[in-house]
């Protein structure tokens, strides 16, 4: 296991993933993590690492990281495909996600393990995976209905991850990706979650994705029981923009970006600091 979660499930608390595909993203994480003194995985979709380049993400966080002393791991999010997965690897990421969902179950297995046995040979120590697909996307959307047979379901995540042999899994428990318009997500399914601790055990890595807009008690519930990686994406989309449009609405003469992005840094930054505070990772360096 990444040393990263064996002392984050140690401690109870969780690591935040945040996504970013762009310099002032990344700036603003790893400002708020050297602020708080916390461990930070930085993840990027493939649509995201395709818009900054696996190899140059790879490159400014080693340099990040040289510099704040501040840990961090490389994460391929939402992966669809062996081929996306196996050029991050190359490309020198961490940590990887496949994310098979919209296969069958047997399916996904197959395609899953052979990412596995790669991730392995090259001595990539996180494997994640996801079995049922997870509702919505990373914006502001309309209210969706979350039917609870479509949540994880224990005794099969259990099937899945002992024939799979991944390192991580991401849950299913009343979690979508996106706010709802009216920011009134749904609560999440805590004993749902206990029961998947139970059968899936310590050494599988359970995942909470779409960490926006969820309530903090939930999220704090989640992490007493069991989730040690919290991903985070729309909330930082609404900080980077929203920020953006004011500072140039109150600017309409500025041209220079070096002047126009610092305030954007600063609303994704406060984002990032408030939650490595909820999922309990500051003072963790
Ligand atoms: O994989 C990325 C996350 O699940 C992000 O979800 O956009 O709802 O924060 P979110
Ligand atoms: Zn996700």
């Amino acid at each position: 296991m990444l040393d990263i979660f064996k002392k984050a499930q140690e401690n109870k608390y969780a690591v935040g993933a945040f996504n970013v595909s762009n310099l002032e993203q990344i700036k603003a994480i790893f400002l708020a993590a050297q602020n708080l003194k916390s461990p930070i995985i930085i993840s990027a979709s493939e649509g995201e690492a395709e818009f900054i380049g696996k190899k140059h993400l790879r490159a400014i966080i080693d340099s990040y990281k040289k510099e704040t002393g501040v840990e961090v791991i490389l994460h391929q999010d939402h992966g669809k495909s062996f081929e996306t997965i196996k050029d991050s690897i190359d490309a020198g990421y961490d940590s990887v996600q496949f994310d098979g969902s919209k296969l069958s179950f047997e399916e996904n297995i197959e395609k899953t393990k052979r990412i596995v046995e790669y991730a392995q040979s090259k001595g990539v120590k996180n494997v994640e995976a996801e079995f049922n697909h997870l509702e919505g996307q990373s914006a502001l959307i309309e209210k969706i209905e979350l039917k609870k047979e479509n949540f994880t379901d224990p005794s099969q995540a259990k099937d899945f991850v002992e024939r799979t042999g991944v390192d991580a899994l991401a849950v299913v428990i009343g979690n979508l990706h996106g706010v709802f318009k009216d920011c009134q997500n749904p609560k999440l399914d805590i004993d749902r979650l206990k029961e998947i601790r139970e059968a899936v055990g310590q050494d599988v890595n359970l995942v909470l994705h779409g960490g926006s807009g969820i309530a903090e008690d939930d999220i704090k519930e989640a992490v007493k029981n069991g989730i040690v990686k919290i991903n985070v994406n729309t909330e930082l989309r609404m900080a980077y923009t929203n920020s953006l449009k004011k500072t140039l609405e109150d600017n309409p003469d500025q041209i220079t970006p070096y002047k126009i992005m610092p305030l954007v840094v600063e609303a994704v930054q406060k984002v990032v600091e408030e939650k490595i505070k909820l999922f309990g990772s500051d003072n963790k360096l």
